[in-house]
């Protein structure tokens, strides 16, 4: 019998002690033995419910109990997330957690203490929900040089994006679904503004490099001044929007950012729609690969915590090797990363020739005051530079 422990008996670490329990059989043949669920950690008392004996206050009852071998990390955020996991690492003990925060923000140090104290720090759940990503680019891409990384990783913006492409729905109405469904958070900043997305991309980009990517070093724009208008010109084209979060090497390193992207038809992520996640990726010898499956939710997040309890519970007294050290990878300054750009204006077409060069117009109808175009590929700095000596742009949206 392997004693565990879960901090956090929100949705996802609830999800976990379900998941175990629904599993019990097949996760004990996997695992070699049972898990039991000794402590949960939490700030409140669930009386009457079945949990209630197992709940504890304080961490430290956890990090003092030798009988417990694995902590699950269920509570979200860098702190007081982060004091806990290490407490629990110092003390030998195995942690797998779902919680991007803290694995963008203290991944590489956490990993590092995990190996000097020959116990496991595993983070499945972190990016794509139950797509098994995170093991595959550890475990089993480990003969590839990864030159691409593109991923929709988060699920509350594709739900909006496909709603708003295929109902022509305004930003906020779709919001405010998407909070009623559960989807979005109350607060959806971290979703809406794309940083959710962004430390997933800094988490993959890390664990593709092997040093460690600062979220903060990611180029990040959200969905919100996303409109109908740009839908009916998507539509016109053929096109979808995405919210991309990508990573790319390049001769002068990895260029990441995180936007919204008009994809069209033959694009990999095209067809990704609702709160599902993909993550396409391209190795040097591999080809493309493509993984894509359900990206948030209670259960398709704890499947992969479970998973990554199960691994640990095979690998008791091995440290399996993440390569992901400290060193910060310094990415490609923003500026100069390559794209072509859908720019909406007002400005007349002979003008917009002349500062652009060839470029590719679409019209709409209904849209008298204003054209569409798509440039050819140049860098970041160089779009600014037109799109200012331009002026009156209404609208630009990335072109994949
Ligand atoms: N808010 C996140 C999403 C949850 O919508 O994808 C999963 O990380």
């Amino acid at each position: 019998m392997i004693k565990i422990a879960i901090m956090g008996y929100g949705t996802i670490g609830s999800g976990v002690a379900e998941v175990l329990q629904v599993n019990r059989e097949s996760i004990a043949r996997r695992s070699g033995e049972e898990i039991e669920v000794k402590y949960i950690l939490d700030l409140r008392d669930f009386p009457g419910e079945a949990v209630q004996d197992k709940i504890v206050h304080d961490y430290r009852m956890i990090v003092n109990d030798p009988e417990v071998r694995i902590v699950v990390e269920t509570m979200g955020g860098v702190e007081p997330a982060y004091t806990f996991v290490r407490a629990m690492l110092e003390a030998g003990k195995h942690v797998t957690t779902s919680n991007k925060a803290l694995v963008a923000a203290r991944g590489a140090e956490l990993i590092a203490l995990a190996k000097e104290k020959n116990v496991n720090f595993m983070f499945e759940a972190s990016v794509g929900g139950g797509i098994p990503i995170i093991r595959s680019l550890n475990s089993c891409l480990t003969a590839d040089e990864i030159e691409e990384i593109t991923g929709i990783v988060n699920g509350t913006t594709n739900y909006m994006m496909t709603r708003m492409c295929e109902e022509g729905l305004e930003f906020d109405d779709v919001l405010k679904d998407a909070q009623a469904k559960g989807y979005a958070e109350k607060d959806p900043t971290a979703d809406i503004e794309g940083y959710d997305a962004c430390r997933k991309i800094a988490i993959l980009t890390s664990l593709v490099c092997g040093q460690q990517v600062d979220f903060e070093d990611i180029h990040t724009e959200g969905i919100t001044a996303i409109t109908s208008a740009d839908i009916r010109y998507a539509a016109k084209m053929g096109r979808s929007i995405k919210l991309l979060a990508s990573s790319r090497k390049t001769k002068d390193g990895f260029a990441a950012m995180v936007a919204p992207f008009l994809l069209p038809p033959k694009h990999p992520l095209h067809n990704v729609n609702d709160v599902f996640n993909a993550i396409f990726v391209h190795g040097n010898v591999l080809g493309d690969a493509m993984f894509y499956g359900s990206g948030a939710g209670k259960l398709p997040t704890a499947s992969a915590v479970a998973a990554d309890i199960v691994e640990i519970a095979r690998h008791l007294d091995v440290n399996i090797a993440v390569e992901w050290s400290t060193k910060k990878q310094r990415l490609v300054d923003f500026g100069q990363i390559e794209n072509r750009y859908f720019v909406r204006t007002t400005v007349e077409k002979e003008t917009i020739r002349k500062v652009f060069g060839n470029v590719s117009f679409v019209s709409v109808e209904g849209f008298k005051e204003e054209c569409g175009f798509i440039t050819e590929v140049m860098c970041e700095a160089e779009y600014e530079k037109k799109a200012r000596e331009l002026g009156n742009v209404l609208q630009m949206i990335r072109v994949a």
